[in-house]
């Protein structure tokens, strides 16, 4: 991420110093392990680079990037138990390197660092740093139940989808840009436009994801490669290939859940166009992002580096 590394650099540094106990270190090991093994760090980026707009100092913004990013970290634990995923960040998750109990519970207590975090903060920008916080993270709950849900159903509409994702995932990077603006003392409309950014790019963002779970490169993706078809997940990308009602797809649909279906998959979602499809729709929410970031402009705040990050994302292979 060129230009915003040291932002990542500072971050990770940041990470490593969170207070942790050593005991029990079943616990605190695994703890350890996961938030050393990186990550993009892109949601707490976009609260350091939010706050920056109004001139707050990345070291007063940070407790509530490190909130953020502890959420998505509680998040990604305990998702990877409900998706039965081997690998993240290119190394084994927590439920598989311990188990399921150890990563319940890690995750839990990554969730409670999150408030910690926020806890540094006083008075109003608290309550609605809380209250912004507590929406998003309901929200996440809604989504990824959605997720599951969607599994065992034979199709699910495309707005449907969206709305899944929207909860899953967007509404956590409109709440890392509203916490910037909230932190910068910024009126409920300016606060508005930073989320509905987020909320944007979060949806292009996610489909990106659907997108390189079927097509990116193992070795830098850090993730299986084909876990969304082996768990029978309505991606976008599934469901444009379902639209084309071809017979092909039906008899995919039957296969075996094993590697032979992934490599199925990947030949007839690019034959079906569902791949140019699905990175049509991508592109149409990151479009929708820049049209919010004019509203900023229009306000005569300087976007550059969120420009920076929103680019990087859609181009990004991990
Ligand atoms: C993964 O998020 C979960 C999704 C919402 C797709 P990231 O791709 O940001 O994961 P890390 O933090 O960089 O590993
Ligand atoms: C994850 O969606 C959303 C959350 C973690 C809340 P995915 O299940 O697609 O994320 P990855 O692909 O495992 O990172
Ligand atoms: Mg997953
Ligand atoms: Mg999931
Ligand atoms: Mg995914």
């Amino acid at each position: 991420m060129t230009g915003l590394s040291h932002y990542a650099a500072y971050l990770e540094n940041e990470i490593s110093g969170i207070e942790l106990s050593d005991e029990p270190h079943n616990l605190y090991d695994t703890l350890r392990y996961f938030l050393s093994l990186g990550g993009k760090r892109m949601r707490p980026i976009l609260t350091l680079l939010s706050g920056e707009i109004f001139n707050i100092p990345k070291e007063e913004c940070v407790h509530a990037a490190l909130s953020i990013e502890l959420f998505h970290n509680f998040s990604l634990i305990h998702d990877d138990i409900m998706d039965g995923a081997p690998v993240r960040r290119g190394k084994p998750t927590v439920h598989t390197k311990w188990n399921t109990n150890i990563a319940i519970l890690s995750g839990d207590q990554l969730y409670i660092e999150a408030y910690h975090q926020l806890a540094n903060y006083s008075d109003h920008r608290l309550a609605l740093l809380l209250k912004s916080f507590n929406e998003t993270a309901i929200e996440v709950c809604q989504g990824q139940q959605m997720d599951m849900d969607f599994e065992s159903l034979e199709t699910v509409t495309e707005e449907g989808y969206i709305e899944m994702i929207r909860l899953k995932t967007s509404v956590l990077l409109g709440c890392a840009l509203e916490f910037g603006a909230i932190l910068g003392n910024q009126d409920e409309e300016t606060r508005r436009n930073l989320y509905e950014f987020g909320v944007s790019l979060g949806i292009a963002f996610q489909i990106q994801d659907d997108i390189l779970d079927l097509y990116g490169d193992p070795a830098i993706f850090g993730k299986q490669v084909g876990g969304d078809i082996l768990s029978n997940k309505k991606t976008l990308l599934f469901l444009k290939a379902m639209q084309t009602g071809d017979n092909r797809f039906n008899e995919l649909v039957r296969m075996n859940a094993d590697h032979q279906k992934v490599a199925h998959a990947k030949i007839l979602f690019e034959e079906l166009g569902a791949r140019k499809a699905t990175l049509d729709a991508m592109n149409g929410y990151y479009d929708q992002a820049m049209e919010n970031l004019k509203q900023l402009e229009a306000k005569g705040l300087k976007t550059d580096a969120l420009h920076a990050v929103a680019k990087f994302l859609i181009t990004r292979e991990l």
